[in-house]
Formats: structure tokens, C-alpha cells, sequence
């Protein structure tokens, strides 16, 4: 039986259509996977179905009833949650605050009645092994954790059609296993399940079905994925055969443009860390072993407690171990960061606005003495921006930031930090939530920085795009650097043995 379907769904934005002509049936207790692009129209359309916005035409039947869904909390009430692609936690509320915000159960004189939320929530995570601590602040949750308090939201609100948009796409590799375990519980206990995501191995192990959608079109169905194969799939959904992109040239400089000496801070014990002219230095480890801290130093967010941090760019040699954000950006360095709605872009300005924020003291920019922008020279280079890295629905750089789709972000972002002059280059995840064309054409750009002599950090949780594009390997594990040398010298399961904490002589 279709639990949903959407029947000639069509979603124009100011003429740009997000959506065409969309068909699609998800039948019950089943996982519908939905695959494209970047702004393919994947979030538009299951925002449709979770009523944040309405369609331009077409009509939606849940359970076989057309219904038309105005707003999200109407969506909650008939059955259907959503875990977003970009959280939508309130950071110092606890869990399970966070998880009953404006579903509470009231006791007599409309007092909170915590207890009986928990109940209802233990219950629930016993049966689909969703542990985690209810009294923690969401804030200080991990990211897979907060996902876990995103899942029991629609639970708790007793959802049986569960949304996942790019579930995994924030999440490491053991996460991502958990997590489609879970899936996996919900989908046998009946729940239907529409999954979104880049990662077309996840799709194949899974999916019941797979829906391919191309610029706001179904381009293809599959109703079973059974002799499909993931190159099959990852072609229907760019309409081209990809080719990856790797760093085949290992040789660089002996020049060091950027070095940390001896640094601790929090989990970083006794780093250090050089990156040469021509050279990328790829950071591998499981995520939450001073990643984050390395990536807070390095760009000036927070100070390092012990050691040094040292740029030698164009213009010479400079301990900046004590500058903060603002002054590290005269240093000639640029950050792709982890956290592109916190650290990447202001959601709120437009594109091109955003294309100038790290270039306020730049006078081709800004006039150093009116403190006037200039308009022209900003748009100009908010075009070239979109043009050279194919940024989609920038309307002319007058779209906010906010509604690109999350790959498109991340494109404007990357562009931004390539085309801002630069001598050092920071990378930290540079393609979570990409999808496989946009994911090449990245590491195309990374290698490109390396053939440009610029001296370049990747950090990155995912082995594959180490290897892929790394001229030296660091392995980081619990704060400290294990292993390091060219990426020719070890093998996958070294390198795999080290981020486990393994070190063998
Ligand atoms: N509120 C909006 N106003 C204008 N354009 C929008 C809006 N929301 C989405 N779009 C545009 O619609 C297109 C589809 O976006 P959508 O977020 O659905 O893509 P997606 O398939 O989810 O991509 P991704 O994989 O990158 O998340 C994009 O080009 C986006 O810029
Ligand atoms: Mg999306």
C-alpha cells in the first residue's frame, strides 16, 4: 500500500522551479531512498511534505487521502517527522527538553510532567537502541547524539512517515553503521522511511527503492535495487560518467609555509605539524580526537594553552600563535571550515555579501576610510565565485545564503576561500553532504591548490579522501599525532590500525 504520494508536485521559486512534475509513491513500511545532486530538489520536496512550504500545484495523498499540509506542527500531527539536514536543536535545553519542546505532557494546573515524557521516551529507547543521556544539555551532545535526540523527537510525536534528509552526512563511519541499524529497527517495526543521501553505498544497503531526481525532475524510479549496481545509479544522477580525481604528483617544496610546535590545548598533546609549498598534509583520524581543536587553533578561534603556531608566508616569517580570527585572515590563510552554517557563511546575507565577509579590511572592497563597500568589485567577485565553482540558485548573488541547498553552500564557501589570495590553505571535511560531481570537482580544486605551490592542511574523517588526495599522512588519535609520512608508505589497514590507536613497530 503507498503510504505517500506525491502526484505532479511542482515548486517555483520566483521562476526557477526547485520541482517539476514530481511523481512518486513510497509504500508502507518500506525505505524509499532519494538521490540527485546538490539542489537537485531532495530538501525542497520533503520540505513540501513536511508543510514548510506549499506546493506551486500538485497534490499530496497521505494513506491514499489527498491532504494538504500547511505547516510543520500539522505535519507532526498526522504522522510525519523530519530530521533536517542542518539540526534544529535549542543548544541549552537538554535532551530531553529539546525533545518534548511543544509537545509537553501537563499535570493538573498545567504544570510540566517531566516523568511521564521520560517513560514514554525510555521506551522507546530500549526498543530501537537509541541510548543516550536524557539530562545532558543538547549543546554540548555530540553531533550523532543529537541526531539520536532529532530521531526520538518524531518518535516521541508518534510519526510513522520518518524523513531523514542526509542523515549520515555529519556522522563517521561506526556512527553511520548505528544509525543504519536504527533504520533498519524503525523500518521492521513498520515505520516508512524516506532516505536522502550522497552516499550511494548507504542507498544500496538499505534502500527498498530508489528515486533519482535531476534539476527538480524524476530522471529515473527503481523498485528494487536487486542487480543495480552504484555506478548505475551515481550516473543517472549527474547524466555523466565521473571519473575521481586523485594527486598522482607527490613531489612539493622544502619550503615550510605553516608549522605548529609542540601545541596542546584541550585534547592536542605535543602537536607538531609542517606543511610545505606544494605540499597537502592530510589529518586522518575518527572524529573527536582533536580534530575540532586543531581546526579552533589554527584559525584563531581559541589560543593554544602550550607551543607555537608559525606562518611563513610571502611576506616572511611570523609567530602568530596569538592572533586571533581577524588578524590570521591578513596572514594569507584561508579556512574551508568543519561547521559551514556557524563558521562558513552568515545565513542572513545574500551570497554575494557573504563573498566579501572575510575581506572587510580589504580596500579593493571596502573604502578604508568611508568604510563603504564597493558594491561593484563585491558582486564581480560573487560571480566569478559562482561561475568558476558552479554554485547553483544564487539568483545573480542576490539569494540568502539560507536557501541554497547545503551542497551549493558548501561550493560558495570553497570558492570564497580558493579565490581569496592565499599562501596557506585550511581544509577541514571539505565534501560532507557533496554529491559525487561536486565531490571531484573539489578534490580537482584541492589538487589544484597543491600545483599552484599553495601549502595545504586537509582534515577529513573520510580514509578514501585521504588516500585520494594526500601527499603526507598524519593519523591523529586521541590528541596526538600516531603516525606520519608520505601517503605511499602505508597501507589502508596501517593507517586504519593508527586511527584505532594501534601503533605497531
Ligand atoms: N526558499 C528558497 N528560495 C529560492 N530558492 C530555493 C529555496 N529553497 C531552495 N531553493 C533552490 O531550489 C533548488 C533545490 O534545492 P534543494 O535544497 O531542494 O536541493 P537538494 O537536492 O536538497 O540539494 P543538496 O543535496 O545540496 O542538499 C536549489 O537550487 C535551491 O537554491
Ligand atoms: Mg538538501
Amino acid at each position: 500500500m503507498n503510504e505517500i504520494e506525491f502526484i505532479n508536485i511542482t515548486k517555483e521559486f520566483s521562476g526557477f522551479y526547485a520541482n517539476k512534475n514530481i511523481n512518486l509513491a513510497v509504500k508502507k513500511g518500506t525505505v524509499h531512498a532519494l538521490v540527485g545532486e546538490n539542489g537537485a530538489g531532495k530538501s525542497t520536496l520533503m520540505s513540501i511534505l513536511f508543510g514548510i512550504y506549499e506546493p506551486t500545484s500538485g497534490i499530496i495523498k497521505i494513506k491514499g487521502n489527498p491532504t494538504i499540509i500547511k505547516n510543520p506542527s500539522q505535519a507532526s500531527d498526522i504522522g510525519i517527522g523530519m530530521v533536517h539536514q542542518h539540526f534544529k536543536l535549542v543548544d541549552v535545553y537538554t535532551n530531553l527538553e529539546n525533545i518534548i519542546l511543544g509537545s509537553e505532557f501537563t499535570k493538573a494546573g498545567n504544570i510540566l510532567d517531566l516523568n511521564k515524557s521520560r517513560i514514554k521516551i525510555e521506551i522507546f529507547q530500549k526498543t530501537f537502541n537509541l541510548n543516550f543521556d536524557l539530562n545532558q544539555k543538547t549543546g554540548e551532545a555530540t553531533v550523532a547524539t543529537q541526531q539520536k535526540v532529532e530521531i526520538m523527537k518524531m518518535l516521541y510525536r508518534d510519526a510513522d512517515i520518518l524523513i531523514f534528509d542526509e542523515p549520515t552526512a555529519v556522522l563517521t563511519p561506526q556512527e553511520i553503521d548505528e544509525l543504519l541499524k536504527v533504520i533498519e529497527f524503525l523500518k521492521q517495526k513498520g515505520k516508512t522511511i524516506i532516505f536522502i543521501s550522497h552516499k550511494l553505498w548507504e542507498v544500496k544497503k538499505i534502500a527498498d527503492e530508489v528515486t533519482v531526481i535531476r534539476h527538480g525532475q524524476v530522471v529515473k524510479h527503481y523498485p528494487s535495487l536487486k542487480n543495480i549496481s552504484i555506478s548505475t545509479i551515481a550516473n543517472d544522477m549527474v547524466g555523466k560518467h565521473i571519473v575521481e580525481a586523485k594527486n598522482t604528483d607527490h613531489s612539493f617544496s622544502d619550503e615550510v609555509v605553516f608549522k605548529l610546535e609542540n601545541v596542546t590545548f584541550e585534547k592536542l598533546k605535543n602537536v607538531n605539524l609542517e606543511v610545505r609549498k606544494g605540499e597537502i598534509v592530510a589529518i586522518a583520524g575518527v572524529e573527536g580526537n582533536g580534530q575540532e581543536e586543531l581546526e579552533q587553533i589554527i584559525t584563531g578561534i581559541r589560543k593554544p594553552e602550550n607551543g607555537k603556531i608559525i606562518i611563513n608566508n610571502r611576506n616572511g616569517e611570523k609567530d602568530i600563535t596569538s592572533l586571533g580570527v581577524k588578524k590570521k585572515n591578513k596572514e594569507f590563510i584561508s579556512v574551508i571550515p568543519a561547521y559551514r552554517h556557524k563558521h562558513g557563511l552568515v545565513l542572513d546575507y545574500t551570497i554575494s555579501e557573504n563573498s566579501i565577509i572575510r575581506r572587510l579590511e580589504d580596500s579593493h572592497m571596502v573604502n578604508k576610510f568611508t568604510k563603504i563597500i564597493k558594491r561593484k568589485n563585491q558582486n564581480k567577485f560573487s560571480q566569478e565565485i559562482t561561475d568558476l565553482f558552479d554554485v547553483r540558485g544564487t539568483n545573480e548573488g542576490t539569494s540568502l545564503a539560507r536557501t541554497l541547498s547545503g551542497g551549493n553552500q558548501q561550493k560558495a564557501i570553497i570558492g570564497r576561500e580558493i579565490l581569496t589570495d592565499h599562501d596557506f590553505l585550511l581544509v577541514v571535511q571539505p565534501t560532507r553532504g557533496l554529491d559525487i560531481g561536486a565531490i571531484n570537482y573539489i578534490h580537482k580544486q584541492i589538487i589544484d591548490e597543491k600545483a599552484k605551490q599553495k601549502a595545504v592542511i586537509l582534515i577529513s574523517y573520510e580514509l578514501d579522501e585521504v588516500i585520494s588526495l594526500a601527499d603526507t599522512i598524519a593519523v591523529i588519535n586521541k590528541g596526538e599525532i600516531l603516525g606520519k609520512g608520505p601517503i605511499d608508505s602505508f597501507t589502508r589497514e596501517q593507517i586504519g590500525l593508527l586511527m584505532a590507536g594501534i601503533k605497531q613497530d
